[in-house]
């Protein structure tokens, strides 16, 4: 039976963060949530009545968002307590998102009789300024308690660092780094500032009221945490990832190896056999699908085999592992080292090269893409 990982997006916040545009609106009413949890229920059972779940077997749940911390116990077993679920644990893994803001010690305790090993908490930046100049609702001391917490009640905890944000320096991510690791978190997601379209912060940016890291000094900075954990332990698995030996994350990495996952919820995506399934980005379309007992697949894409052969190129070079070359042959029936030889030659120095696996170095993840390129034909 093929592994299948679920993916729930919790999409409300306490409030917006300055420069966040994923798909999540600002919670007002306890109420709301309690009704996208039984819609939620609701679409998983509609898919497991129409056989999504069939020939898979469930083993890594990630729920994410938003901020799926903001439910309470109730609200997650709505939705943990579908039929379709309950038969079908033999999980891995189960990590839900968390913001320090809103983190539950009863909540996770609860959690664990489901399954739950695992918390990823958006902690961003232990400098109040930064913290305060990106709109977070918490602050320097407030995430230090949220990782005592999730560690206190026997989870696994991962947090994200962003890279490149107002008043950010070396020391900075030094303090963070040495904070988080000596608190005892194993897992640790870095992401460079991106200025997106139309949020408050690229307009401050634009008028001039606040400054950010250049790409380059982002790069820079990646490097820099990237060498600071390897001293402590937690090599780069990902692009943006870094863990300790066998504390990688499960879930993301189906993502990464282009293996099947179900999303569940507003503007959630899916990708089963091959076929990818897009969920409605707003409430409104979700719910009236979810109402008429219908898929909420609003777009539906078959991949060919040069699509899926692309994706798994791209995705597969940000992994530290690469391309393994037994799994090529077995997916495309061909030799991945035959058939990109020309590239293989000309990127040599910047590449691992053994009998199993190509990857590229550690020290040019950062810039990957300028070589990966050339692998897409
Ligand atoms: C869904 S959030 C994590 C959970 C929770 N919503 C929170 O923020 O605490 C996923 C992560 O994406 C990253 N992120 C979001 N927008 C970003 C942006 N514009 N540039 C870089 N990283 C971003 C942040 O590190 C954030 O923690
Ligand atoms: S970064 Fe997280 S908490 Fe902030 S708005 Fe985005 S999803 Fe919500």
């Amino acid at each position: 039976m093929k592994s299948l990982g679920l993916y729930v997006h919790i999409p409300f916040c306490k409030s917006r963060c300055l420069y966040c545009d994923f798909i999540s609106s600002k919670l007002t009413d306890d109420s709301a949530l309690k009704l996208y949890s039984q819609k939620v229920r609701d679409e998983i059972d509609i898919l497991g009545e129409q056989g999504l779940f069939d020939n898979h077997q469930l083993d890594t749940i990630y729920f994410g968002g938003g901020t799926p911390s903001l439910l309470k116990i109730d609200y997650f077993r709505t939705i943990l307590e579908s039929k379709f679920l309950n038969r079908r644990y033999s999980l891995k893994e189960f990590t839900i998102e968390a913001n320090p803001g809103s983190i539950d010690y009863d909540t996770i305790i609860a959690l664990k009789k489901y399954g739950l090993n695992r918390v990823s908490i958006g902690v961003q930046s232990l400098n109040d300024k930064s913290l305060n100049a990106i709109g977070r609702i918490h602050d320097k001391d407030k995430a230090i308690e949220a990782i005592k917490l999730a560690i206190k009640a026997g989870v696994e905890v991962s947090v994200d660092l962003m890279l490149g944000i107002p008043y950010q320096t070396k020391e900075d991510i030094k303090f963070f780094i040495d904070t988080v690791v000596d608190l005892g978190v194993n897992h640790i997601s870095m992401y460079m500032l991106s200025l997106e379209e139309g949020t408050a912060l690229t307009k401050l940016v634009e008028e001039g009221k606040l400054e950010v890291a250049s790409d380059d000094e982002k790069v820079e900075l990646l490097d820099y945490a990237s060498s600071l954990l390897k001293e402590k332990g937690l090599y780069r698995y990902e692009v943006s990832n870094f863990a300790r030996k066998g504390k990688e994350a499960i879930h993301n990495t189906k993502y990464w190896r282009l293996e099947d996952y179900i999303g569940v919820g507003v503007g959630s995506h899916s990708l089963v056999d091959n076929k990818r399934f897009y969920n409605p980005d707003n409430f409104e379309d979700y719910y009236a699908c979810i109402n008429r007992k219908e898929l909420a697949h609003i777009k539906e894409e078959d991949l060919t085999e040069s699509d899926v052969e692309e994706e798994y190129i791209m995705l597969a070079f940000r992994l530290s592992d690469g391309i393994n070359l037994v799994d090529y042959k077995n997916k495309f029936g061909i030799d991945f080292d035959e058939k990109y030889k020309n590239q293989i030659n000309k990127y040599n120095k910047f590449l691992n090269i053994n009998n199993n696996n190509i990857s590229i170095k550690e020290e040019y993840l950062s810039v990957m893409n300028s070589i990966v390129v050339d692998f897409l034909s």
